[in-house]
C-alpha cells in the first residue's frame, strides 16, 4: 500500500497537489515517533495558520479510520502509526511478486533524458580521473531508466583539436602503423610527449600540427585516415574498462560530430546580435552576469569548445526533444558550463533551463595525485586490475575452499572500485585506498556483498514455505521492514537529486539493519511460521539489495 499517497488523498488541501503533499511526509528517524509523520510547517505559508494549529486540525481527517492504529498532532508535526503487521504483510509480498522491478516506477514515462558522461578523449589515457564521470554517469542512465525515463547516454568525444595534429606529425617522424597497433595508447601517449619535449627546442613542429590538424577538417584523406586509426585504438581500448563496469552508450557523437553544426549557430548568434569582436575573437559578452566572455571564434576562425558544446545542446534537443539533459564532468569545468548555459539562454531557447551540470569531485591514490603531460599517469585499468588481484587474496584468506574465485574476485573487485566512487556525495574529492575499499567492514561494497551472500546461504540451508503469518515484530525485524519499505523513495530522491550515492548508503543502511536482525533473531528457530517469516525477510533483503546494486553496476555473488 502506498501509505504516503493515501495520506495525501485524505489530506485534500487547496492549492497544494496530492504530489506535493505526498513527498511532504517523512519518515522519522525513529521508530517511537511513528512510521510517517507530516511536517506542517510545509503548509503554513497556503494555510496561513501555525504549524500545531494545522497539525491539530488536519488530524481529524484521520478519526476512525482503521488504516492507522494511532494519528496524533505533536509539536507542529502530524504522526502516523500504522498496523505494520499489515503493512509488513503487504510489503513483503510486493517485494516478492514484483523481484527485479521492485522499487522501478513510470514518473518517467514519455520522458527522455540525456545524460553525456565520460566522455573522453581520443588518443588520451583512461585514467583514474575518468572513474566518477563513468560511474556515476551510467549509474544515472540506470537509475533513470529504472523511474520509467528513455535515457540517452552519450560519449561526447573529445576528438577535435590540433592535440591530433600533434599527434599526426609525431606519428609520421616516430611511429608506424605496427607500433600503433602494438603499444595502443601507450605508443600514442609516448609520441604525443615526445611531441611536446621536441616542439620546446623546434617550434616549427607547431606549425605542422597546425596544418595536419587543418588538413583533417578539409576532409584531406590521409590525415583522416590516421585520425581514425587514433579514434578506433581509444575506443578499442576503453571498451575494455566500459564491459567490465557494465557501462554502455547509446551515441559516441563527439566533438568532431559538430564539425558542419556550428556555423548555423555562429550565424544565429550574430543574427541575434549577441557576438562581439574581442581582439579579433569573437565572443558573446556575459560582464553582466559576473562571467567572463565565453568564446565562439578564435581569431583565426577555429572554433572553441564551448562552440562545440553549443551546437551538441541544439542538435540533441532536436534530435530528442530532452526533458533534461545532463552533463556529468568535474566541477573544474563549472565555469564553462555556467557559460555556455547563459549563452544558450541568451539565445531565446527556453529550455536552456534543462541543462544540467551534474558536477563531482576529484579521485586520486593514496600515492598522491596525478598529472596527464608528465607521464605519471594513473591508469583505471591497472587500478581495477590491481583491485581484483588484492580482492582475490582476501577472499582466499577468508574463504580458502570457495568454487570459482577468480570470477567472485573480478567481481568484488570491480564492484569495490565502482562503489567507491558512489559511496559519498559525488562533489566530495575521493582518495583511493586499496585496502579500504576491499575491507570486509565499514562503508564498502565486499560488506554489501557478503551480506547478500548471508541471505543466500540462510536461504540455501532451510527450505522456505509460502505462506506466514506476520507475527509480532521485535524492534530487529521491523527496522529491517522500515529499511526496505524506503526503497522506492530512495531511487526517486537519488533521480531527483543526480545523487546515486543516495542509493549506494541505503544499500549500506539495509545491509547494516540485516545484519543487526541477523545476530538478534535466529532465523532457524523451532516455530515454523517464524522461521518461514524470517526467511522471507531474508528474502525480501536479497532482491532489494540486489536490484540496488544493479542500479549502481554492480553485480552481487551467491557465495564468497
Ligand atoms: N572531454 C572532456 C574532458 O575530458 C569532457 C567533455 C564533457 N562533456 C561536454 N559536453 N563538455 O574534459
Amino acid at each position: 500500500m502506498d501509505y504516503k499517497g493515501y495520506i495525501a488523498e485524505k489530506l485534500e488541501i487547496n492549492d497544494v497537489e496530492k504530489s506535493t503533499l505526498s513527498d511532504f511526509i517523512e519518515v522519522p528517524p525513529t521508530a517511537d515517533m511513528g512510521d510517517f509523520a507530516l511536517p506542517c510547517f510545509k503548509l503554513a505559508k497556503v494555510m496561513r495558520k501555525s504549524p500545531v494549529m494545522i497539525a491539530e486540525e488536519l488530524k481529524n481527517k484521520f478519526n476512525g479510520d482503521a488504516t492507522f492504529t494511532e494519528v496524533s498532532a505533536v509539536n507542529g508535526y502530524l504522526n502516523f502509526k500504522i498496523n505494520r503487521e499489515n503493512f509488513t504483510a503487504e510489503l513483503l509480498s510486493e517485494i516478492e511478486s514484483q523481484g527485479d522491478l521492485y522499487g522501478s516506477a513510470t514518473i518517467g514515462n514519455g520522458k527522455t533524458i540525456c545524460i553525456d558522461y565520460s566522455s573522453i578523449n581520443i588518443a588520451k589515457p583512461f585514467h583514474i580521473g575518468h572513474l566518477s564521470t563513468t560511474v556515476i554517469g551510467s549509474a544515472l542512465c540506470k537509475i533513470f531508466r529504472f523511474l520509467g525515463y528513455k535515457v540517452v547516454g552519450i560519449n561526447h568525444l573529445g576528438d577535435y583539436g590540433t592535440q591530433f595534429g600533434k599527434l599526426i606529425v609525431a606519428y609520421k617522424l616516430w611511429s608506424s602503423e605496427e607500433k600503433v597497433k602494438e603499444g595502443r595508447l601507450k605508443e600514442l601517449s609516448r609520441i604525443y610527449v615526445k611531441f611536446h619535449d621536441e616542439a620546446k627546442q623546434n617550434p616549427s613542429l607547431d606549425d605542422e600540427a597546425r596544418r595536419y590538424f587543418k588538413l583533417i577538417e578539409d576532409g584531406d584523406e590521409e590525415s583522416n585516415k590516421l585520425f581514425e586509426l587514433f579514434k578506433t585504438i581509444t575506443l578499442e581500448e576503453v571498451d575494455k574498462i566500459y564491459k567490465l563496469l557494465k557501462v554502455d552508450f547509446d551515441s559516441y557523437a563527439g566533438e568532431s560530430f559538430y564539425n558542419d553544426k556550428m556555423q548555423p549557430i555562429v550565424d544565429e548568434l550574430k543574427q541575434k546580435g549577441l557576438l562581439k569582436s574581442s581582439d579579433g575573437a569573437s565572443v558573446v559578452d556575459l560582464e553582466e552576469y559576473g562571467m567572463p566572455p565565453c568564446l565562439i571564434l578564435k581569431s583565426d576562425g577555429s572554433s572553441l569548445y564551448a562552440t562545440r558544446d553549443i551546437a551538441a545542446a541544439v542538435y540533441r534537443k532536436n534530435t530528442y526533444d530532452f526533458y533534461k539533459c545532463l552533463y556529468v564532468v568535474a566541477y573544474q569545468q563549472n565555469l564553462h558550463f555556467k557559460q555556455f548555459f547563459k549563452v544558450v539562454e541568451l539565445m531565446g531557447k527556453e529550455w536552456a533551463k534543462d541543462l544540467v551540470h551534474v558536477a563531482y569531485g576529484m579521485v586520486s591514490l593514496e600515492s598522491g595525485a596525478m598529472s596527464t603531460r608528465g607521464g605519471n599517469v594513473v591508469l583505471l585499468e591497472d587500478v581495477i586490475a590491481k583491485t581484483i588481484e588484492k580482492a582475490y587474496k582476501v577472499i582466499e584468506d577468508k574463504n580458502p575452499d570457495l568454487k570459482d574465485k577468480d570470477k567472485i574476485a573480478r567481481t568484488v573487485g570491480t564492484g569495490a572500485v565502482i562503489f567507491s566512487a558512489l559511496c559519498n556525495n559525488k562533489i566530495k574529492d575521493i582518495v583511493f585506498s586499496y585496502d579500504r575499499v576491499l575491507s570486509f567492514e565499514g562503508e564498502t561494497c565486499p560488506y554489501v556483498l557478503y551480506t547478500v551472500a548471508r541471505c543466500n546461504s540462510v536461504l540455501n540451508k532451510n527450505q522456505i514455505q509460502d505462506g506466514f503469518t506476520v507475527p509480532t515484530l521485535t524492534a530487529e525485524e521491523y527496522d529491517v521492514i522500515k529499511e526496505l519499505g524506503k526503497f522506492k523513495d530512495v531511487v526517486k530522491v537519488a533521480g531527483d537529486k543526480y545523487e546515486p550515492s543516495i542509493v549506494t548508503r541505503y544499500a549500506l543502511d539495509l545491509s547494516a539493519s540485516f545484519n543487526k536482525f541477523y545476530f538478534a533473531c535466529k532465523i532457524a528457530c523451532e516455530d515454523q511460521n517464524l522461521k518461514n517469516f524470517r526467511l522471507h525477510l531474508a528474502k525480501s533483503v536479497k532482491t532489494v539489495l540486489t536490484n540496488a546494486l544493479n542500479l549502481l553496476g554492480i553485480d552481487t555473488v551467491e557465495e564468497m
